[in-house]
């Protein structure tokens, strides 16, 4: 996590700030629900995950109308991946609020007793059951049989995994009771063993596969498969702890509910309890939380459900979650041991990250012998030494971290930690930024090495391969890793120049493990096909710092050829000369963006890939944006819900009729699309007397 911009006191940000932060968490968090749920491959722990979403909502409060359209706290997860048919919850499948002492499960009850104006003598019944950590599923019963099963979602469209659950052995396919009503949606969570997931890992591992980081990743792994024998194989197990669709309910009360669901033949968690106070509902966690590690599969809190299902009803849901359950969470698992060595890492922008080499030691159950310590302002700030003992944090994830260092146990003469101030990898120089917004020095240090260095140079050009740049089929992390390790294709130039060295040597790619006739030409092919490349295309390929697909498409636009952007890049120096005014002119590029373009072109290195691409490729020119549209230069903001497409969509057709589409409301608006649910840009635009039109007006001014 970005510890330097997420650690200022809320109090003391400005109005701007606290929106700058709500648009980065934005991005941020989503960045990590897609690592989460559609990769399962998530970054960081859930921890600092909660962290984040919780800061998030400080922030929201305290400025509840800088709450943003795409902000966090409206959604609950990622969308469906594609290869699944969607399936759409009537009764959505929401999250939960968190609580992370007793204090604030004393709060959540006084809330509820507040918002149902009960007095003291009142008795409220609670539910308590361990929170489950694995996937939550949605299983449909029609006239008692099983007829669907999907995902969580976003909440509201699943992914369809009926044949992939019909698979688990406690998912009964017919249920015959009595009181089973004609439609019932059972909701609960897949999870896998303990030991089924070593054991999984371990298969792995044989077939040279990657691991999974830990069972939740390796449930959601195996129930998300296209191929439903793979996920047969997997032995998954479901607990029901709730329900959506229904037709009549067995129950008044939620233990009511869990007894039916027992009796229908679905597995209920039996460290259940029914709570008639706060002592009691503490009770169970601290008893849950002892029996944790003994129990044959992950869990990371409990939930607490108040038990009338009328009073459930009336207290109805905030947001993403009910006002009448919340999860207390477990603290992360915590551990001393000696930091051996402190090695660094090159991530794909350069980004150096110094891993902890441990003195292994068992943290919750499993053994760690490396933990994160972030960035070099972390280790300069927690003050943490080589031959320390090290306090080492675990949370049910995935990288486990270095809290600090147990100062009293410091051996005399310890060095303070020097950061290597060159790349490790390949010997450049290695540097910390200004970020201009902050004022202050970037908390990571990153390497200058560009396309020369080995580590950033593998990720590069898996960049340049993929689906945004060039699009080489047949040419995947994996592959990109084989030619790099034979020293085959070394740089993108390499790649274009692969079919001709093939054909000159000895060996053969066809004659290769893993590969024959058909996929060498069929992978020849793909690359001469892509010998034609769009300027936009292009310029993206290169992974220039900062340099999205979106600001690839604004330059290569505004260049029109690969010539004159080249020249153009070539001649600019940052601050002075027309080169740099013509680049800051541009609509779309900010000074982050110019300065990284420069920096990329000074580096001699990059001019002579980019030299040797042109030599190899006809870069298509790029027409200018469309100019002769009734929006064309327009800027267009869209708010609220939009009715006839997504906002995807909405966006990608704006742009492709010239206008220019920005998040938020400024005196620079020309149109702000005002769909039902706009609140506070609504309200913007109207006092700055703006334009402001209902999503079917633009339409018919987009002649749609
Ligand atoms: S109740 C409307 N009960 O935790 C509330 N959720 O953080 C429905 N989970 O999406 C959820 N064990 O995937 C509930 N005993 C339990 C649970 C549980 C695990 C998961 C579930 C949910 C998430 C919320």
């Amino acid at each position: 996590m970005d510890a330097a911009l997420h650690e200022r006191p809320i109090e003391e940000l400005s109005l701007e700030e606290a929106a700058a932060e709500l648009a980065h968490l934005a991005e941020e968090i989503a960045h990590h629900d897609k690592l989460y749920h559609e990769q399962d491959a998530p970054e960081i722990s859930d921890a600092d995950y909660d962290a984040l979403r919780r800061r998030n909502e400080a922030i929201e409060s305290l400025h509840p109308d800088l709450v943003r359209d795409d902000s966090p706290s409206r959604r609950v997860g990622a969308r469906p991946a594609a290869g699944f048919a969607t399936v759409t919850h009537t009764v959505p499948m929401l999250s939960l609020g968190n609580a992370f002492d007793d204090e604030d499960v004393a709060d959540f009850l006084e809330r509820v007793r507040r918002f149902l104006g009960l007095d003291e003598a009142q008795d409220v019944a609670v539910v308590a059951e361990p929170k489950i950590d694995g996937l939550a599923v949605s299983l449909r019963y029609e006239n008692g049989r099983y007829v669907r099963a999907a995902t969580r979602g976003d909440g509201t469209v699943g992914e369809d995994i009926t044949a992939n659950v019909a698979t688990i052995d406690d998912v009964p396919d017919r249920v015959d009771a009595d009181d089973m009503p004609g439609v019932f949606e059972i909701r609960g969570e897949v999870y896998l063993r303990r030991d089924d997931f070593f054991a999984l890992n371990e298969a792995r591992e044989a077939e040279d596969q990657p691991r999974f980081a830990n069972p939740r990743n390796a449930a959601a792994g195996s129930l998300r498969q296209l191929d439903v024998a793979i996920t047969a194989s997997r032995n998954l197990k479901l607990f029901v702890y709730a329900w959506g669709e229904a037709d009549a309910l067995p129950a008044e009360t939620h233990w009511g509910m869990l007894e039916a669901f027992k009796r229908w033949g679905f597995q209920v968690n039996p460290h259940i309890a029914l709570c008639h106070d706060l002592d009691a509902m503490l009770k169970l966690y601290r008893s849950v939380g002892e029996e944790r590690a003994d129990l044959p599969y992950d869990i990371d809190g409990v939930v607490y459900k108040i038990d009338r299902l009328d009073w459930q009803r009336r207290l109805g849901f905030v947001s993403r979650a009910p006002r009448w359950a919340i999860a207390h969470k477990f603290p992360a698992e915590k551990a001393q041991t000696v930091l051996k060595e402190i090695k660094i890492q090159v991530g794909r922008t350069g980004t150096l990250t110094p891993v902890a080499v441990l003195e292994p030691v068992t943290v919750g159950g499993v053994v760690v012998q490396h933990a994160t310590l972030h960035n070099e302002e972390e280790i300069e700030r927690k003050d943490v030494r080589v031959g320390d003992t090290v306090i080492v944090q675990r949370a049910g994830d995935v990288i486990p971290q270095v809290l600090g260092p147990v100062k009293e146990k410091r051996r005399k003469g310890a060095r303070r930690y020097k950061f290597p101030q060159k790349c490790p990898i390949c010997g450049s120089m290695a540097v910390r930024e200004h970020n201009p917004k902050t004022g202050k020095l970037d908390a990571a240090r990153r390497c200058t090495g560009g396309l020369i260095c080995p580590a950033q140079a593998v990720e590069r050009l898996r960049h340049f391969v993929s689906r945004n740049a060039f699009d080489i089929e047949g040419l995947g992390d994996k592959q990109v890793q084989f030619f790099w390790d034979r020293e085959e294709i070394r740089n993108p130039v390499e790649i274009f120049t692969l079919a001709k060295r093939d054909g000159d040597s000895e060996t053969h790619l066809a004659d290769q493990d893993g590969w024959g006739e058909v996929s060498a030409r069929n992978l020849f092919q793909a690359i001469e096909d892509r010998r034609q490349i769009g300027l936009d295309r292009f310029i993206n390929a290169l992974g220039i710092r900062h340099i999205g697909e979106t600001t690839a498409r604004v330059l290569a636009r505004s260049y029109g050829s690969a010539a004159a952007f080249y020249k153009a890049m070539r001649d600019a120096k940052v601050g002075e000369g027309e080169s740099w005014d013509d680049l800051l002119n541009i609509d779309g590029i900010g000074e982050t963006a110019a300065e990284a373009l420069v920096e990329f072109f000074a580096e001699p290195h990059n001019r002579e890939i980019v030299e040797g691409l042109l030599d190899q490729l006809e870069v298509e020119d790029m027409a200018a944006a469309a100019s002769d549209t009734a929006v064309a230069g327009k800027t267009v903001v869209f708010t609220g819900s939009l009715e006839a497409m997504t906002r995807q969509e909405a966006k990608a057709t704006a742009e492709s009729l010239g206008a220019k589409v920005a998040g938020s409301v400024s005196a620079k608006t020309d149109i702000v699309v005002a769909g039902p649910g706009a609140g506070s840009k609504l309200k913007k635009a109207t006092e700055l007397g703006l334009t402001v039109m209902t999503e079917e007006e633009w339409l018919a001014l987009i002649g749609r």
